[in-house]
């Protein structure tokens, strides 16, 4: 019988500066099984993917964590990245050792698929990247939403502007077929009642936009975080050798990563600081009382002119469609931010200084 208080984690990462930054919450969080972690092509490729998440887990003492390699490119579009936001490698300006371990033999989405089948009724997935891999395994083995203990995905924009095109979130956009295939997926009246019936939760939740560009990082944050790990960040907010100096391995890559993140926020949206949406949506999954939500009907925009990727939410109920979504409304980022600073922040000290 496995303990309810325990969250067997699968990850489904495109890392991704705030990607690694949910893969350390993850590893630092007490009640987490990490269980196993895929890489999808998204912000960076999805070799450079699997390298930086496998190179990073071994950073925090985590090779034991099995790392699958998945799709390289999105179900029907070519592949988009991102080094403007992230990094010519997806980790800013952060530098790790090559991994030492291999991948896993499996790949993702067959890993996602066994897992379920092997451990059905107890396995949390939180996606925090495009959805191809998802999409894949839902198509290999259709029972998958109804193994699965629960699914939370960081992607959509479902009240707030786009910030990929005016009304697109990134993770939705970059591969929305992907997207219009696992919310289908999920949603479908037999998945939800026998959810019900197993007295999981029905629908998908689904962080967009609307509450992870609450999460905004600033420099102070990034200084508590040194502080519980027991280091001194001096000038932490600009100062461009801030991470390199830090004694501790963790804090050194956090600060190196976060300041090239915050340098692309500062150019973009107007602030020094960083949204840090996929840690957000680990600690929801982890903790729901974080944020409060609200079930409604969403559809994936496949054919639009200026909106494809649009996860467009039928707020007023005109569709009379049943939901497909638990949508995240609004989080308690304070709290959010209270536990990042202090779990990664004590995962930083706990290590041996590197
Ligand atoms: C999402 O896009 C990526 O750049 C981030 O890692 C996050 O998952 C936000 O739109
Ligand atoms: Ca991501």
């Amino acid at each position: 019988m496995p303990d309810p208080a325990r969250v067997a984690l699968l990850l489904d990462v495109d890392t991704g500066i705030d990607d690694s930054l949910a893969i350390l919450y993850a590893c630092a969080s007490p009640e987490v099984e990490l269980v196993a972690v895929t890489c999808v092509a998204g912000n960076v490729e999805a070799r450079q993917v699997a390298e930086n998440t496998r190179a990073l887990l071994e950073l925090v003492g985590r090779d034991d964590v099995e790392v699958a390699l998945g799709r390289e490119v999105p179900l029907a579009r070519p592949l988009r990245t991102t080094p403007e936001t992230h990094g010519p490698k997806g980790i800013g300006y952060a530098v790790l050792p090559p991994p030492r371990r291999p991948l896993s033999p499996r790949h993702a989405s067959d890993l996602l698929v066994g897992e379920a089948r092997r451990r059905p009724g107890e396995l949390t997935l939180v996606t925090l990247g495009p959805l191809t891999n998802l999409a894949v395994a839902v198509m290999r083995e259709p029972e998958l939403p109804v193994l699965l203990r629960h699914w939370v995905l960081m992607g959509g924009s479902y009240r707030s502007p786009g910030n990929t095109a005016p009304t697109t979130e990134w993770n939705v956009a970059s591969d929305p077929e992907a997207a219009s295939v696992c919310l289908a997926a999920f949603s479908t009246p037999e998945v939800v009642v026998a959810r019900s019936a197993a007295g999981q939760p029905p629908l998908p939740l689904a962080l967009g936009l609307d509450v992870t560009e609450r999460a905004k990082l600033t420099p102070d944050h990034l200084a508590a975080l040194a502080r519980r790990a027991g280091v001194s960040l001096e000038g932490a907010g600009g100062d461009s050798t801030a991470g390199r100096e830090a004694p501790r391995a963790v804090v050194r890559f956090v600060a190196d990563a976060l300041r090239f993140y915050m340098e692309f926020h500062g150019r973009y949206d107007g602030f020094y600081g960083a949204f840090v949406h996929d840690p957000l949506a680990v600690a929801a999954a982890l903790d729901p009382a974080l944020v409060r939500t609200e079930p409604v009907s969403v559809q994936v925009e496949l054919g639009g002119v200026l909106t494809t990727g649009e996860t467009v939410t039928d707020w007023r109920r005109s569709w009379g469609l049943p939901p497909t979504l638990e949508v995240a409304i609004e989080a308690d980022v304070a709290t959010f931010f209270d536990r990042l600073v202090e779990r990664i922040g004590g995962l930083a000290a706990s290590l041996p200084d590197g």
